[in-house]
């Protein structure tokens, strides 16, 4: 497999074709890109979309979304001087921009909005993956669409069960496929599905369809497959998730708990309430709308203070 002789003496992560029959100098991964967004269900006529590929790293996918007609921006924490992404731009006389930061730094107001993101491979390399959901909502246009794909917990976790629990008798398959209908999520603290430090939570499909659905997203259409993304080696999630107009913006409800309204605890009122509690004018107080409360405990208060004997209605 030839390498472009511009790339010559470089080494990258992804293989792939930059002209007819001369490759990325790629050591990690082979793809055709075309296949894989085919296979992601990528419209091929992306004429008058602006698309965003976060996690472009080498740019495959950036490059073939510009090929399928988009204006495409991409987006990776990489130096594009040291991923060949700057070279195989000026390869293709490629107008895609690249910029460089965090997905979780990304705003509407320095990228712009998109009609088109996509989200290939990323998610699993994120501590805060329901932050970087809810940044990549504001950048989608309302009724945009997000493609995603990425790792998934399902597998490994029928795999424990599996040898663990005592589910050994059921077959692996059908522990896989209840596993995959819970919102779980496996967080990879010691690094047993992927054996290096940068990927972290693995979800299971209905996991990552409630964070879509919870982060401003809706008809999302979700599987768990080999897929060409990473050669069929494995099962992964893909597809896709439209930005919900209802919800253009996830991040405007600041805080994840509501906010007292006034001090924990019993209010003045309360107390004077309280202090009948038990007695049979409390219980007389219960049944009245509050508005009268102040009139009855006034009258409870003149009948004490009247010479006639204490009514025994309201005794204890
Ligand atoms: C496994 S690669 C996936 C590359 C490509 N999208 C694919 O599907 O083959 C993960 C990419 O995500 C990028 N990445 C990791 N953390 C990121 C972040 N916080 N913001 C943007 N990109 C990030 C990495 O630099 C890397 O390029």
């Amino acid at each position: 497999m030839a390498i472009h002789p511009a790339l010559a003496g470089r080494s990258c992560y992804h293989k792939y074709e930059v002209e007819p029959g001369l490759f990325t100098p790629g050591h990690d991964i082979q793809i055709d890109p075309k296949f894989c967004l085919d296979e992601l269900g990528v419209p091929r006529d992306l004429a008058g979309t602006r698309a965003l590929d976060i996690g472009a790293w080498d740019g495959p996918y950036s490059f073939e979304l510009e090929r399928r007609g988009a204006e495409v921006t991409a987006l990776d924490i990489q130096d594009p001087d040291i991923t060949v992404f700057n070279a195989v731009k000026e390869i293709k006389k490629s107008s895609v921009t690249y910029a460089r930061g965090s997905v979780y730094d990304a705003t509407p107001e320095t990228l712009g909005n998109y009609h088109l993101i996509l989200f290939a491979g990323v998610y699993y390399h994120l501590k805060n993956p329901v932050l970087a959901l809810q940044r990549i909502r504001r950048l989608l246009k309302n009724g945009g669409v997000l493609f995603i794909e990425g790792a998934s917990g399902t597998d490994h976790l029928a795999e424990v069960l599996s040898k663990t629990s005592g589910l050994g008798k059921l077959r692996k398959d059908r522990i896989a496929e209840v596993v995959d209908r819970l919102p779980l999520a496996y967080f990879d603290a010691e690094h047993r599905i992927y054996a290096h430090w940068s990927n972290w939570w693995f979800p299971t499909t209905r996991c990552l369809e409630a964070l879509l659905l919870d982060s401003g997203f809706h008809n999302v259409d979700l599987k768990l497959t080999a897929s060409a993304f990473i050669n069929y080696s494995g099962r992964r999630l893909m597809g896709r998730a439209e930005a919900d107009p209802e919800k253009s913006d996830p991040e405007a409800q600041r805080y994840e708990h509501a906010l007292a309204t006034r001090a924990f605890g019993p209010t003045a009122e309360d107390k004077k309430t309280e202090r009948f509690s038990g007695s049979r004018f409390g219980r007389l107080l219960s049944w009245l709308p509050t508005a009268l409360h102040p009139t009855a405990r006034r009258m409870l208060r003149a009948v004490r203070r009247s010479r006639y004997s204490y009514p025994s209605f309201l005794s204890r």
